[in-house]
């Protein structure tokens, strides 16, 4: 509601919204102080439980920023990944991209129920995962940025979009990049976000293709560092071990730097969708470089990336609604 009235008086004195809030791929605007008066502890409440479970476990800083991306990707930003299946509802999480993989869930119920007890029917799932993917980002040591919020929640899940918008690791580079331009995301955006992969872990079933059978040769990827690539074979074999755990960014997995474009330039990123931003196109290639040159440039372009990656069509004003329990829809 308070919303409203600013984004009204605004336009009545003549003034754009823009100077305080994003606009929107799908209509609708997101601010920052969307609940400085209906629910002032939120961030902090965020902030807490999400500072709490990194210290327990410095990997869900990685998965709670992953689960952002994944949500914002289906449906827009709309909090439809945390869904359970119930009803006519079948769960994004049995999707390809997240059966096995997407995690963080239990630390956003903890969350949510603080939220609930602090203010009630007020702050939504998709707005606290954009703040939980801000507040692992900067705990790790990377940028931070304001927030926009407002962002209601979905009634309803998609498994196909989950599993056919989310880009895949073994995806082209020109397949990635339609992804991404189809949420309205552009190639500074792909790159900026793909240094995402500074932190966090990936399983063998990944990235495997690239050790053994990168082309239907018989041959590893040539694109991938012979010693690096013989180091990850002894735990990823050529069959088993599907669930086995690497790091993204060997060198500092559990730092958000720019480790992850000096990687790529030894040719030692560990996905196929990582090396490719070096390997099959011009423009990107300059910017890893751009990026593994200037950690500040980097955090700059990631942090304004985020932004427009969590304004992916929101629901916004009376659509969608607040669940008091984000696995479910409200009765
Ligand atoms: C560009 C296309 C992308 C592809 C193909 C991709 C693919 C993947 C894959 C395959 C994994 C490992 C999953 C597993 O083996 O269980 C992963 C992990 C991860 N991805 Fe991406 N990703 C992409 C972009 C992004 C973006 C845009 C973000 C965030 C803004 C992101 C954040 C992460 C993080 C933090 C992890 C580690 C999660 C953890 O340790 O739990 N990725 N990604």
């Amino acid at each position: 509601m308070v919303h409203y009235i600013i984004v009204i008086t605004l336009l009545a004195l003549g003034l754009s919204p823009h100077c305080l809030s994003s606009k929107t791929v799908g209509g609708g605007y997101l601010y920052p102080q969307f609940y400085d008066h209906s629910c002032p502890k939120a961030q902090e409440i965020v902030r807490n439980v999400v500072a709490k479970a990194v210290a327990k476990e410095p990997r869900m800083a990685a998965s709670l920023l992953r689960l952002h991306f994944h949500d914002c990707f289906v449906k827009g930003c709309d909090a439809s990944i945390l869904l359970d299946s119930s009803g006519s509802i079948i769960s994004e999480k049995r999707s390809n991209p997240n059966r096995n993989s997407a995690r963080g869930f239990e630390v956003i119920d903890e969350i949510k129920a603080v939220m609930e007890k602090e203010c009630p029917h007020t702050v939504s799932c998709a707005d606290i995962m954009a703040l939980a993917a801000r507040d692992s980002t900067v705990l790790t040591g990377g940028p931070s940025w304001e927030v926009p919020l407002g962002r209601r929640d979905a009634r309803g899940a998609s498994l196909s979009g989950s599993n056919n918008n989310i880009p895949a690791p073994n995806n082209t580079f020109q397949t990635i990049l339609t992804k991404f331009k189809l949420q309205g995301l552009g190639i500074v955006d792909l790159v900026a976000l793909s240094g995402s992969h500074t932190i966090g872990n990936a399983r063998c079933t990944s990235f495997r293709q690239r050790l053994y059978n990168q082309s239907g040769n018989g041959q590893p990827d040539n694109t991938l560092d012979q010693s690096y690539a013989s180091q990850l074979r002894r735990n990823c074999p050529r069959s088993g071990g599907d669930q086995n755990l690497f790091f993204l960014d060997f060198v500092s997995p559990i730092k958000f730097d720019n480790s992850y474009f000096k990687n790529l330039l030894a040719n030692k990123g560990l996905l196929n969708s990582d090396q490719v931003l070096f390997t099959k196109n011009g423009e990107s290639r300059e910017l890893v470089k751009t990026y593994a040159y200037n950690q500040e440039l980097f955090f700059l372009q990631f942090a304004k990336s985020m932004i427009k990656m969590g304004n992916i069509s929101p629901l916004t004003g009376y659509r969608g609604e607040i669940r008091q329990n984000c696995r479910k829809i409200n009765a």
